[in-house]
């Protein structure tokens, strides 16, 4: 008997183990971030029409790889498929973890109807000629998918109690809210941008503002409107600095409450860090004309940021594993600190 046959007879019998599951959900994860690259990939080499016809790649083949640009796009279709199987087998095991915990069936079933939805918004992509509406539609469904495979990779590592418990003061609650709220907007100024710009899926791509015209052969295009690229580029970096003001606040509110600092201290870190690089490269990228290469950094930094804050929202509360925690909690809370202890449990 195979491993792989023995292994599905004890998950029918017995269920996955909190461990097997979090191995699950860590490969959805991935899977989920690598599509946001390989579909970005798409784009940044201008194959977003390369397959000009949805499932189909065109009306002679279901996969045509006889163009460059076909064979990116049907390589980004059938990677499709996989994600599809990994965030299947996600919401699977989260079913049949054992014991099963609604919140995790919850992120599992968020994932498994994203991942058909984001099919039906890449086919809209290719049935409206790229329209800049729906390719930006596209990437930030997928940041949903990455949010929600985060909550439940986070969420799966912590112990199976019957309630949820906050482990930072409300102050430092609402400001983490706050973070995230910004980092979205972050985000869907940068979805703006792009498709403002010369990467919005090919040449002959709608954009936000752009300038219609004809080429050579007569065939209908847009062309980049220069002044439009600059000002919705530098909205979008305002906003990014009042996003990171934002995180310097929270690290400020943190600054006499150890407990809580050491709640947060992981994915804080990992935050600043990875925003002043992606901040970095922003503004780069933007002064070199928006390379490829670099363009490609910026979407991995952004995918990285959208998981990083879902672990900073995450790491807000826990559940308890008795009820005492939370009696512990409260009794912590309403007693008067003395001078260096924090709130916090
Ligand atoms: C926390 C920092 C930042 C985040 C989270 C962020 C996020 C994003 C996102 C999500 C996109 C769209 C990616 C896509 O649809 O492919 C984008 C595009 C872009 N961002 Fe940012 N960004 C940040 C900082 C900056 C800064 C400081 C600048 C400088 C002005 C900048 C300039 C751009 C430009 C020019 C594009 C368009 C690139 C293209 O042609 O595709 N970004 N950003």
């Amino acid at each position: 008997m195979s491993r792989l046959t023995a292994l599905v007879r004890r998950v029918r019998a017995e269920g996955f183990t909190p461990r097997e599951f979090r191995t699950v959900a860590i490969t959805a994860l991935v899977l989920l971030s690598v599509i946001v690259v390989t579909g970005g990939a798409v784009r940044l080499s201008g194959s977003g029409l390369g397959c000009d016809d949805w499932p189909n790649c065109n009306n002679e083949r279901f996969i045509d790889v006889s163009t460059g640009h076909a064979a990116v796009e049907n390589i980004n279709r059938l990677f499709t498929f996989l994600v599809g199987f990994g965030v299947l087998l996600a919401a699977l095991a989260a079913w049949y973890r054992r014991p099963r915990r609604r919140d995790l069936v919850v992120y599992g079933l968020v994932m498994l109807i994203g991942v058909p939805a984001q099919g039906l918004v890449g086919a809209v992509v290719v049935w409206t000629d790229l329209h800049p509406a729906a390719v930006q539609w596209h990437f930030l469904l997928s940041m949903v998918l990455v949010a929600a495979a985060v909550m439940m990779l986070v969420r799966a590592g912590e112990p199976d109690g019957p309630r949820r418990i906050a482990t930072v003061v409300p102050r430092v609650r609402r400001r983490v809210r706050l973070l995230a709220v910004w980092t979205s907007i972050t985000v869907v100024l940068g979805t703006i941008v792009t498709n403002t710009g010369p990467h919005a899926g090919d040449e002959y791509a709608k954009r936000f503002w752009g300038i219609a015209d004809v080429d050579a052969s007569g065939e209908r295009i847009f062309r980049v409107n220069g002044d439009a690229l600059s000002w919705v580029s530098r909205v979008h970096g305002v906003v990014v600095w009042v996003t990171v003001a934002v995180a310097f606040s929270l690290l400020w509110t943190l600054r006499n409450l150890r407990k809580d600092r050491g709640m947060l201290d992981a994915p804080l870190t990992a935050w600043l860090l990875v925003a002043i690089v992606q901040g970095s490269v922003g503004y780069v990228q933007y002064s070199a004309g928006l390379p490829v290469g670099l363009v490609a950094v910026h979407l991995a930094g952004a995918t990285t940021l959208v998981g990083i804050t879902t672990w900073l929202w995450a790491a807000t509360s826990t559940t308890a594993e008795r009820a005492g925690d939370m009696v512990e909690r409260v009794a912590g809370r309403t007693r008067r600190p003395r001078r260096g202890t924090s709130l916090g449990s």
